[in-house]
């Protein structure tokens, strides 16, 4: 229907010219994860200050799916307080296990891979970037 065919533009628009890409300087997390049942890798840098994502950026090489969600993530993330950007993950995850989520945060164009659900094989690709950035937010030194 429509709103598929808006999501995948939307997701191959993230994947053909992906937000964030890069590392940020001085940045004060770094993680690197790869998605176990490919190999498939991200390298993730934030810059957190003062319990705020001000800044957050990825490089990696992965499936066009796991590369838009970075891009989606990250845009997602930055300027957000750590709270809200670990309630994003979670709602995030929700999505991902076909679960209601909770809408009432901006989701922005994350929303556009919530069909991934119905791909099992495939959610894995899509939550490696956010549990990237809840392994560096939870693990970020003081
Ligand atoms: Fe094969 Fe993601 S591991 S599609
Ligand atoms: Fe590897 Fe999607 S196939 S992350």
């Amino acid at each position: 229907n429509n709103l598929d065919t808006l999501y995948r533009q939307v997701i191959m628009d993230h994947y053909k010219n992906p937000r964030n890409k890069g590392a940020v300087e001085d940045g004060s997390v770094t993680i690197d994860m790869n998605n176990p049942t490919c190999g498939d890798r991200i390298h993730l840098t934030l810059d957190v200050q003062d319990g705020v994502v001000n800044q957050a950026k990825f490089t990696g090489e992965g499936c066009s799916i796991s590369m838009a969600s970075a891009s989606m993530m990250t845009q997602a993330v930055k300027g957000k307080d750590i709270e809200t950007a670990l309630k994003m993950s979670g709602i995030f995850s929700d999505m991902m296990q076909g679960k209601d989520y909770d809408d009432s945060i901006d989701l922005g164009d994350i929303e556009a891979l919530q069909g991934v659900s119905k791909f099992p094989a495939r959610i894995k690709c899509a939550t490696l970037a956010w549990k990237a950035m809840e392994k560096g937010i939870n693990e970020k030194p003081e």
